[in-house]
């Protein structure tokens, strides 16, 4: 009996190994260990062994059949991660160059930002963010703007209903509601609270208004922010700031103007037209392109600096503008559609 159950072992641990596919095995584990297999007969035989061996027997039969067992699982294990491995094919290189001739492209908007952002780097501008929630202390009263001024009419602004909560963006006052920023001057605002002059910050970022689509309007759009504070700071610095970006941008023949305007945070305020060659592309002699001017004293005094040491230059531009300009885009509603035929104009 002890011999049979040892060849029997011998046989299951040359045999296991080989079998090469599912069948194969289930066949043999049936062989082996299955109600008419091999093992079974064996200890059928045990009605015939003496009473006083059969301890030792059992002993003897529990220790093969625990062998059998793990030839068997080891060859299962085998057989299965043979079959994943053909299931995933052959191994892959991730470090290869991917197929795809079509990387992607930058949007429109977004290189004319990286562009600007990197011309007014050079000059010593850091680039800073503001919150796109804002409350109505940052957007208008710090900005000179009161509660009467038309700006902030619930027609031309979204504000949040009284409920809302935004723990991220502090409020002044507990009356003051929050609202979308209609402009990102309220980064002027952030910007000199948390610092100190001098202060030469732009800040690019996504503002929204109460506006019907159509070709040149958008509900949201972007904007791109200067303010530069400093000891005698001038009208002809902002000019000269103006000419050297929009001449960097669009080249050296491009020309800036100034006329006389009205804003609560300037004094005096202007609106900045542009000439450049793009123009005849969008069918014009001079287009406007933003507002600026030179900071308003009750605006350094909202944020707590002394406008008979300081002074400074803001300004503010509608990014779509330039890019439309920039690229001859006649429709503002092709910056948002996602049409790739549009994306993949631009390198
Ligand atoms: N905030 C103005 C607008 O959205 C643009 C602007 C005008 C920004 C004058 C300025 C400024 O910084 O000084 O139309």
């Amino acid at each position: 009996m002890q011999d049979l159950l040892s060849a029997l072992v011998a046989k299951a641990e040359a045999e296991l190994p080989t079998l090469a596919a599912r069948p194969e095995f289930e066949a043999a584990k049936a062989r082996y260990v299955g109600p008419n297999g091999e093992l079974t007969a064996l200890m059928k035989q045990m009605g015939a062994v003496p009473k006083d061996q059969r301890p030792a027997m059992g002993k003897l039969i529990n220790e093969a059949k625990a062998r059998l067992q793990a030839q068997l699982d080891a060859a299962l294990a085998r057989l299965e991660a043979a079959e994943l491995a053909a299931q995933l094919g052959p191994a892959i290189d991730p470090s290869l160059p991917s197929p795809d001739p079509l990387p992607g492209t930058g949007h429109p908007l977004t290189l004319v930002r990286e562009e600007m952002c990197r011309i007014l780097r050079k000059v010593g501008f850091t680039v800073v963010e503001g919150p796109e929630v804002e409350t109505e202390y940052y957007c208008f009263d710090a900005l000179n703007t009161p509660a009467d001024h038309p700006a902030r009419d619930a027609q031309d602004t979204f504000y949040f209903p009284e409920a809302a909560r935004f723990g991220n963006v502090a409020k002044k006052s507990a009356a003051e509601k929050y609202l979308l920023r209609t402009h990102t001057s309220s980064v002027q605002i952030r910007t000199m609270l948390k610092g100190e002059p001098p202060i030469r910050i732009v800040s690019p970022g996504r503002v929204y208004r109460r506006d019907t689509t159509d070709a040149t309007h958008s509900a949201n759009f972007h904007q791109l922010e200067c303010l530069y504070v400093d000891k005698n700071v001038t009208v002809r610095d902002l000019k000269a700031l103006l000419d050297y970006i929009f001449a960097s941008l669009l080249g050296k023949d491009t020309k800036t103007r100034f006329r006389p305007h009205y804003f609560g945070y300037t004094e005096p305020s202007f609106e900045v037209d542009l000439s450049a060659r793009h123009l005849p592309k969008v069918n014009k002699e001079w287009i406007e392109i933003g507002g600026c001017g030179m900071v308003d004293p009750t605006v350094f005094s909202a944020v707590g600096y002394d406008p008979e040491v300081w002074s400074g230059y803001a300004f503010g531009m509608g990014l779509e503008r330039l890019a439309m300009l920039l690229y001859g885009i006649d429709d503002i509603r092709y910056f948002y559609q996602n049409d790739v035929r549009f994306l993949r104009q631009f390198a």
